[in-house]
């Protein structure tokens, strides 16, 4: 058994400890938002937050979030997390949307440590995280928008 607090609400999972948390994500709790992608943590699609920190979920056994805040994309929310979807939006970010999630959780994580990042900073942050659609540019600008909407 793991017991966690998942997007602020306490969960028990009866799984194997060795099981990846995405599949406890997806298939157990029904939070599909988190995508599967690699398996292998170099895409990023399977982003969320153990402890507030980015997680590749399908890397990560279920038996390490016992005790822990998960947040996935369902839970995301704070200042930040508003600015990026609304930039997001705004900017027609997705194409396919299967990288997006992930994207947004980690674009996210990024203003909550740099309010105002540089290119750079966006480029450093956001390299975990493929896009096949190849989004790239138009994540870039809406990160930087973001941040104008978090500074204004
Ligand atoms: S599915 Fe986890 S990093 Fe790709
Ligand atoms: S929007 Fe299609 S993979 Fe990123």
């Amino acid at each position: 058994m793991t017991t966690f607090e998942l997007n602020g609400k306490e969960v028990t999972v009866d799984v194997p400890d060795d099981t990846p948390l995405l599949w406890v994500l997806r298939d157990e709790l029904r939070m599909t938002g988190t995508k599967f992608g690699c398996g292998i943590a170099q895409c990023g699609a399977c982003t969320v937050y153990l402890n507030g920190m980015t997680r590749r979920s399908c890397v990560t056994p279920v038996s390490m979030a016992e005790g822990a805040f998960v947040t996935t994309i369902e839970g995301l929310d704070g200042v930040e997390a508003e600015a990026v979807q609304q930039a997001w939006a705004k900017l027609d970010v997705p194409q396919c949307g299967w990288c997006q999630s992930g994207q947004v959780m980690s674009a996210t994580a990024l203003l909550r440590e740099i309010p105002d990042p540089s290119d750079e900073d966006i480029d450093n942050a956001m390299a975990g995280n493929i896009c096949r659609c190849a989004t790239y540019v138009r994540i870039r600008k809406a990160i930087h928008d973001a941040a104008d909407t978090l500074e204004g």
